[in-house]
């Protein structure tokens, strides 16, 4: 019998690649939910610092009667190790104990933990199964959905990685207990990114339990990343290596992404440079004719509400271009910007180079 009281399912359908979502209280003590999982005699259990001693050894737990042996790798803490010296200490891991092509490895944590899991799994032994146990609002929602693994290099965000999917995904909603409050709020950066993008309904209920959901209300938390899994299953399903409708998942993400490298990666946390970024792209929306002001406001008013910030730092328009210019969606140094068509529709396209920076001096500092 399974242990959890309430169990919500989301599916990825991508052929052979196809797997689950499990989003529930307590996944984490349940065994039933590995049983699909490859045969194999050893795991390793991929986490940090700070996450390892609140859930590993619940992990390792129910793990331990399927495995033979139960690796646990605690990596340093923080965006700035998501790098190739960090990554490297999980191939140690994982030659150092002697791991097959059949290991499975399980990430714990975060956004960061997962996306480098993923691209450890991707390339060890050129690919073993891996599992994503996102313990941050963030990753429930977003990250350790769909597939993309990456590390980061100084000139630009997840500029090295692969399409790799997970076997299993599994959101016990318990752990955002813990979730310091700036981490929560990160994390309700890519929830409101849904709506304006996909779903204006999706955006009317969380305007309508905003304030719910900072307080942690377990429901209003259930709700939000079942429909954000479900939302991005629907994309992820249509285009899985971005060819095209994907690319609406980064609403925001060409100015956050600037936002996080002109600072240096961990001083804004992922979620606020969206949230930030996304106001950014909203204005440039406007201007384009796609939104109008009222919608604008509506955005700001709901990301502020989150607890982000909605000001950009003052990194100069001519750095902002130069770090976008970056970006995996530029082309031929042409910048491309994810912007609202209408409210609850995205199309991807460039902006003349005016606008963005009438944007710039208007959303930043200084
Ligand atoms: P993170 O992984 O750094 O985690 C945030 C902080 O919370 C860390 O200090 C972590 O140790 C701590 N933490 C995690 N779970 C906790 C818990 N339950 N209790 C207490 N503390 C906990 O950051 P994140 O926001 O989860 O992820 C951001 C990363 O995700 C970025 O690198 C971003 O590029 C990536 N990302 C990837 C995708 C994708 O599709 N692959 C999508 C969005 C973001
Ligand atoms: N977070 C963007 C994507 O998964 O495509």
């Amino acid at each position: 019998m399974p242990l959890t009281a309430t169990l919500e399912r989301v599916e990825i359908d991508l052929g052979d690649r196809s797997y689950q979502i499990l989003i529930g209280d307590d996944l984490l003590d349940d065994a039933s939910h590995h049983a699909g999982l490859p045969a194999s005699a050893s795991a390793l259990i991929v986490s940090n610092t700070t996450v390892a001693p609140l859930y590993a050894q619940r992990l390792r737990a129910v793990l331990a009667p399927r495995f033979r042996a139960v690796h646990l790798l605690e990596l340093p803490d923080g965006e700035v190790y998501k790098d190739w010296p960090t990554l490297n200490l999980i191939f140690d891991a994982l030659l150092g104990h002697g791991c097959d092509r059949k290991t499975v490895l399980f990430a714990l944590g975060g956004g960061v933990v997962g996306d480098m899991t993923g691209f450890a799994a991707a390339s060890y032994m050129r690919g073993v199964p891996f599992v994503q146990v996102p313990t941050t609002l963030l990753a429930q929602v977003d990250s350790s959905v769909g597939g993309k693994t990456a590390i980061n290099h100084p000139l630009g965000k997840n500029m090295i990685g692969a399409f790799y999917q997970p076997q299993l995904v599994l959101c016990d909603l318990g752990t955002l207990k813990t979730l310091p409050p700036r981490e929560l709020s990160a994390g309700l950066a890519e929830v409101i990114k849904y709506g304006p993008i996909y779903d204006m309904a999706f955006f009317d209920w969380i305007e309508a339990h905003i304030d719910a959901l900072v307080a942690r209300d377990g429901a209003a938390l259930a709700h939000a990343v079942k429909r954000s899994c479900e939302i991005k299953a629907e994309v992820v399903g249509q285009d899985e290596r971005e060819s095209g409708l994907r690319a609406i998942l980064n609403f925001g993400h060409t100015f956050g992404h600037a936002i996080e490298s002109g600072l240096g990666y961990g001083e804004w946390l992922h979620g606020e440079a969206v949230g930030c970024g996304m106001v950014m792209a909203a204005h440039l929306s406007q201007r384009l004719g796609g939104v109008d002001a009222a919608y604008v406001a509506r955005l700001m008013r709901l990301i502020e509400r989150a607890g982000l910030p909605t000001v950009g730092p003052a990194l100069g328009a001519e750095r902002y271009l130069e770090l976008m210019r970056v970006d995996k969606k530029s082309e031929g140094g042409e910048i491309r910007f994810v912007l609202l068509d209408r409210p609850g529709s995205a199309v991807m396209r460039a902006a003349p180079e005016a606008l963005v920076r009438e944007v710039l001096a208007q959303c930043c500092q200084g």
